[in-house]
């Protein structure tokens, strides 16, 4: 079966919230700061006022791979002059009953970019991208900003930052590049997770709909055969997402 035939036959199954009770780990308080008062747009279209009779599907619970990131709170995480796409992802985060959540954190982190124009040449190992992108020393020094080893390709573009009054957020970044998972690379991805009250709620990537290795990389399949994964694109070329959370006691 082809990965669109499998989603076809598995779309609708039902989402399931984060089970495992982590918690907010970075040694930052979660209280520690006041929530903005910046009054994003509605990135998403959705309708500010739902929430009267209106049901929102959780987000679906993915896999945070074996980086997952701690701190710090930041929104601007193109922090290293790295050749790139910039990108910008804004959006909110909801209740089951679509009611924004103030104060929520939102955690994002991802690969390092591609500089313009570098792409592997198909999914399997290609020691040329290897190169253009994995030599972290050359491309940024050996260190993060809060001094943490770069040994692999997703502990630079990290950090979190909580949801204004109206339960919105965003990040400015660059389009994460491709990594080898095992012999393939995955498609273009970003990880995230949100928290409320200091709790793990969701854990979930999100995906581009113009990435041509999507097809092959079954995480993102199995994205898909559970709800929606992949981030609207404006005419200017950035994302919106709503992660929406389930309720606690699910
Ligand atoms: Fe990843």
């Amino acid at each position: 079966m082809t990965a669109t035939g499998l989603v076809g036959v598995l779309a609708g199954a039902a989402c399931n919230g984060s089970e495992d009770g982590d918690s907010f780990e970075d040694g930052e308080s979660l209280d520690d700061g006041g929530v903005s008062t910046d009054a994003a747009p509605n990135p998403t279209g959705g309708d500010p006022d739902a929430g009267h009779g209106d049901t929102c599907q959780p987000t679906v619970e993915q896999t945070p791979g074996p980086y997952p990131q701690a701190g710090l709170e930041r929104e601007d995480l193109d922090l290293y002059g790295h050749d790139g796409v910039a990108f910008e992802l804004r959006g909110r985060v909801l209740d089951p009953d679509c009611q924004p959540i103030a104060g929520a954190t939102v955690l994002l982190w991802h690969a390092t970019p591609s500089p313009h124009g570098t792409k592997p040449s198909s999914v399997d190992p290609d020691p040329a991208y290897q190169a253009a992108v994995y030599d972290h020393e050359s491309m940024s020094g050996a260190t993060t900003p809060d001094d943490r080893p770069i040994p692999t390709g997703e502990q630079m573009y990290y950090g979190w930052v909580r949801t204004d009054a109206n339960g919105h957020y965003r990040f400015r970044t660059l389009r994460p590049g491709w990594y080898l998972n095992g012999a393939a690379y995955r498609t273009s991805h970003l990880h995230a997770r949100v928290f409320v009250a200091g709790e793990v709620r969701i854990t979930t990537q999100l995906y581009f709909a113009d990435d041509d290795f999507n097809e092959h990389d079954l995480i993102y399949v199995q994205c898909l055969e559970q709800g929606d994964c992949i981030m609207p694109i404006d005419a200017g070329g950035n994302g919106s997402f709503d992660f929406v959370v389930p309720d606690a006691d699910e």
